[in-house]
């Protein structure tokens, strides 16, 4: 089923100039990019993006993480595309991350308890429907 999802490069990824890489690995796979925009994440998005996190320990790291830096928000469309680019993420953690993966490739763990890890992508229709509506609330 074609379908649509939202990906993030996150700041992390943009700093280290991998935004190129990311765009290649998407259209490499057969992927379309629908729609794309470089911004900064206000607290305020990242409450709604996040929502399900917000009360979670982690929270505060994921927010100073997510704020140090421009984001790259990207609405990529494809057949399965929400569960294939999670594929071509891989796992949260950097380090457990396969070879091959996005994150496998160019994740790596910091020391100070922020998971950096390149890329986010919407996990479920529900989720990239509701994703999308949040950074990219004019797209048709
Ligand atoms: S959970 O509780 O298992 O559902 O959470 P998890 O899927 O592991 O993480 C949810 C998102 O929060 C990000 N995260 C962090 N970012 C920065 N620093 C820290 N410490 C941290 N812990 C979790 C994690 O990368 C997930 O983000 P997305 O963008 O959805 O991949």
């Amino acid at each position: 089923m074609t379908e649509r999802t939202l990906i993030l490069v996150k700041p992390d990824g943009v700093r280290r100039g991998l935004i190129g890489s990311v765009l290649h690995r998407i259209e490499r796979k057969g992927y379309v990019i629908v729609e794309i925009q470089k911004c900064r994440a206000t607290e305020e998005i990242l409450a709604q993006h996040y929502q399900e996190h917000v009360e979670k320990s982690f929270y505060p790291e994921l927010v100073e993480f997510m704020t140090s830096g421009d984001v790259v928000a990207i609405v990529a469309e494809g057949v399965n595309i929400i569960h294939g680019f999670r594929v071509m993420m891989g796992t949260t953690q950097p380090t457990d991350a396969l070879p091959g993966t996005i994150r496998g490739d160019y994740g790596r763990d910091w020391d100070n308890n922020e998971i950096q890890n390149i890329v986010h992508g919407s996990d479920s229709p529900e989720s990239a429907e509701r994703e999308i509506k949040i950074w990219f609330p004019n797209l048709k």
